[in-house]
């Protein structure tokens, strides 16, 4: 049993606010990153974009190839690597996918019956304690291997569930990921990382979620926020400025279709064309002082190694980081299942 000074320590850290949690001094708004969470990042070829601080990886390629996260933190010792993981669904390629949840019961729908590539992920029941407990388990494997931050995707199933339709075949609501995701930020707030800060943890897309969770977490992850959403007004993007105003980064990934091949991965050397760079880089939708990507959307290419920064012009900035497909299906170590 827990004394009671621990228990008073642990409530103190997990419910500290943005200003008593350890950040890494270099994350910043506006900080420069990349994503790359289709394939494991090459352990061995030299890291490309260099001066990208922030680096959002995908916790199991991390899990099955842990020498990834010394080959980023040699190349810049001030690498903050963000552990992506999906905590809305569990996929088969999951390392604890086979021994915790397959035969669980907590498994409701598919992620899009019409889409084959999303067809081994299955929406979880977030309402049922146990999988809370499971999707911690991942946040302490995430410190465990190094990450100084996770990035929990799928926090909006609710939105398959609107008008009482039930998509995810749970039924979910907004205060069921309300309650979810601030169950997971206290454990995560709770943990300290390898290198001596607080765990930090994000807040992927999910607008409507903002006011209730924005100071809560400690960044955000955002996908199209300029270019698929139309509602009228339009607020996507500039919702997050509340994170922004509270010195948070808002990272945002654009997907411009123009930017390389999704059937085959392949980068179009010069980048978008013209009038998607301007349309994924200006910030006339709210997304001033956002770090933003340009990435490949769809089936292999999907958040691969091509990526294009803002800042340059058109027909500038376009990187391919180089990644080592062959890893990602590499055996999983215990600890991760
Ligand atoms: C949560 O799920 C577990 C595993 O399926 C089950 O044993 C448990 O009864 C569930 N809890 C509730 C409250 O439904
Ligand atoms: C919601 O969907 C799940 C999975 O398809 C099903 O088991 C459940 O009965 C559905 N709930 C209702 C109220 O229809
Ligand atoms: C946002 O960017 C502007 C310049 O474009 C800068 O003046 C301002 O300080 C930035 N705000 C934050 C919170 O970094």
């Amino acid at each position: 049993m827990k004394s009671t000074s621990s228990l008073l320590t642990l409530g103190l850290s997990a419910r500290a606010t943005w200003a008593q949690r350890q950040v890494p001094p270099e994350f910043k708004v506006g900080v420069k990153w990349q994503i790359e969470i289709q394939n494991t990042l090459d352990p061995i070829a030299p890291i490309q974009p260099t001066d990208a601080v922030v680096w959002d990886l995908d916790l199991y390629h991390i899990a099955r190839t842990p020498a990834v996260v010394d080959h980023l933190r040699t190349s810049n010792s001030n690498t903050v690597l963000i552990c992506y993981f999906n905590a809305g669904l569990a996929q088969k390629s999951d390392c604890d996918y086979a021994s915790k949840w397959e035969h669980s019961g907590l498994l409701g729908n598919v992620y899009d019956v019409n889409n084959p590539e999303f067809r081994d992920e299955r929406w979880v029941n977030i309402k049922n304690q146990t999988a809370v407990d499971w999707m911690k388990a991942r946040i302490t494997l995430a410190r465990d291997l190094g990450c100084d931050a996770v990035d929990p995707d799928n926090i909006d199933g609710f939105l398959n569930d609107e008008d009482g339709r039930n998509g995810t075949g749970w039924h979910l609501t907004e205060n069921d990921y309300v309650s979810f995701v601030t169950q997971l930020a206290d454990h995560a707030h709770g943990l300290t990382t390898k290198r001596g800060y607080t765990l930090l943890i994000g807040q992927k897309n999910a607008p409507e979620l903002v006011g209730r969770l924005g100071t809560t977490l400690d960044f955000a992850v955002l996908e199209d926020c300029k270019t698929l959403n139309d509602d009228d007004p339009f607020t996507f993007c500039s919702d997050f400025q509340a994170y922004i105003t509270q010195g948070k980064p808002v990272l945002s990934i654009e997907y411009p279709s123009t930017l390389g091949n999704p059937q085959t991965g392949a980068c179009n050397a010069r980048g978008a064309s013209d009038a998607q760079y301007t349309a994924s880089c200006d910030d006339t939708k709210g997304n001033a002082n956002f770090s933003t990507v340009l990435k490949i959307q769809g089936d292999v290419g999907e958040l691969n190694g091509c990526t294009q920064y803002c800042g340059g012009g058109s027909g500038t900035g376009v990187v391919t980081t180089a990644t080592d497909p062959d890893l990602d299906g590499a055996t999983c170590p215990s600890n991760s299942k």
